[in-house]
């Protein structure tokens, strides 16, 4: 049976009050929209396209980069008058399913039972039980419990207001069908909008067959309107993926106090800290330790490593038994070879590190290829940028480079050198030899230093 999908996101999202269109916010990194097309695709449609309208201009960008069609709706005019607007999308398909943009967290699975539980010519409603059903459309079923009706929250009487069973939104519709009722559709109601919901009682009366799927988690059927059910359904999220971390052999030390937006792959005895941010798509090796605040980005961390707190990661590699931190920056375009040692208010960017070499302390090495064993003393700058150019370092193998040295590229410390501390090192420095610049030392007796004045 052909599948078409059709996600409505042209509302305005007006609760959020943001200059951003609702669908656009971000729920771990990726746009609502987003989550929504990403589950959609796992269907495989003939056919899929999401209506916009309020803020098109903000999501046509993510839909061209995701290859997925848009369809404009001018006016905003009712659910029922945004799938009008996309009848070319799913009328030569067997059926139609209407998701939502705001409704982020749906899962496949729950998709698919909804999409099976009839055939192709059922009306097909994915529905969820609420504690506080406010705000939205009521299940309304006959004394055989068969479905005939959704009533809107604001088309309601008290009877009706009682019902705790409510549409998610989310429903499956036969094409042919929902193309000549579309039709039929009116606005005679609280709102003066054309529902979607109204088709239900269209199908009664057609003889459809109407089948419902009661979704248990209400999280999934859940939309977001405000920032604080943006943020409710952010921390759901976040709680899944950190149960299924732990599941997978990651210990967390509070798992309501981890970020992952994005793929995560990890093996096992992994131990993270509290307020650990994992962006894009992370890999991390076996028995590494994570410590507080640390934010890794796009990256590939080997075996053993132990990353201390408050360090960033970003687009680098890092080889096994690496020691990381605290406070040290990883920049993009970093490769750390095995058993280095990046240590504290340490900066990499764009260098290849060798295997053993170490840089403990405050320094900065950019566009820079080092080779093994290198010590690196504190403070210790390549001062990769003339005001226009970049330009590399290299540093031979067994290199040692006293504190506080400068090495103004591009220039070369070949294998074994050894740079005096202070050294501002603007010519290569041979193999296996010291180099340092000297300056005199001066002692000047009797200088006195000067006192604060009294005023
Ligand atoms: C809708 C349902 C309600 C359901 C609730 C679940 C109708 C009439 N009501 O109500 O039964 O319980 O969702 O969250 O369908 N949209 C458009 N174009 C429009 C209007 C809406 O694209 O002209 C989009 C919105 O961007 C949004 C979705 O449709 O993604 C739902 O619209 P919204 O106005 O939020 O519907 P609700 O009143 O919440
Ligand atoms: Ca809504």
């Amino acid at each position: 049976m052909s599948l078409s999908i059709v996600i409505l996101a042209a509302g305005k999202g007006t609760r959020m009050k943001s200059a951003m269109t609702k669908v656009m916010h971000e729920l771990a990194g990726r746009p609502l929209v987003e989550h929504v097309i990403d589950t959609a695709q796992l269907l495989s449609p003939r056919t899929m396209a999401v209506v916009c309208g309020n803020g098109a201009e903000q999501v046509l960008p993510l839909l061209d980069a995701k290859g997925v069609s848009s369809i404009m709706q001018h006016e905003q005019h009712g659910t029922g008058h945004a799938v009008m607007q996309a009848i070319s999308v799913f009328e030569n398909s067997d059926q139609v399913l209407v998701l939502y943009g705001d409704v982020p967290l749906t899962q496949f699975s729950t998709l698919d039972s909804l999409i099976n539980c009839g055939d192709s010519q059922s009306l097909r409603i994915l529905t969820t039980e609420l504690t506080d059903p406010t705000g939205y459309g009521r299940i309304v079923r006959d004394g055989a419990d068969n479905v005939i009706r959704i009533t809107e929250q604001k088309d309601a009487d008290q009877q009706t207001l009682a019902i705790r069973e409510v549409n998610s939104g989310i429903m499956v519709l036969p094409s042919k069908w929902l193309t000549s009722s579309l039709t039929k559709l009116n606005n005679n109601n609280a709102q003066g909008e054309y529902y979607l919901t109204d088709m239900v009682a269209m199908a009664v009366e057609d003889g459809l067959a109407i089948n419902t799927v009661c979704c248990a988690d209400n999280a999934e059927v859940a939309g977001v309107n405000t920032r604080q059910q943006l943020a409710e359904l952010e921390r759901h999220y976040q709680l899944l993926q950190a149960n299924e971390l732990m599941v997978n052999g990651v210990t967390l030390a509070d798992p309501s106090r981890l970020d992952v937006r994005g793929k995560l792959q990890t093996g096992t005895d992994i131990t993270v800290d509290v307020n650990v941010i994992f962006e894009g798509d992370v890999t991390i090796a076996d028995n590494v330790d994570i410590g507080a605040n640390c934010i890794i980005k796009d990256s590939i961390i080997g075996q053993g490593v132990t990353i201390l707190p408050n360090s960033i990661i970003e687009l680098s590699q890092v080889g096994d038994n690496v020691n990381i931190g605290p406070f040290a920056r990883l920049r993009p375009g970093t490769v750390l070879s095995d058993d280095t040692k990046i240590g504290n208010f340490v900066e990499v960017k764009n260098a290849n590190i060798g295997k053993g070499s170490k840089v403990n302390h405050l320094s900065y090495i950019g566009d820079t290829d080092m080779g093994s064993d290198v010590n690196i003393g504190a403070g210790t700058i390549t001062c990769n940028y003339d005001g226009a150019n970049k330009h590399r370092t290299t540093i031979g193998d067994n290199v040692f480079i006293g504190s506080d040295s400068q090495l103004i590229a591009p220039i070369t410390v070949e294998a074994g050198a050894t740079i005096g501390a202070g050294t501002t090192l603007r010519k290569d420095a041979p193999e296996q030899a010291l180099t340092l610049t000297k300056s005199v030392q001066k002692t000047v007796i009797g200088w006195k230093r000067p006192v604060k004045v009294q005023k």
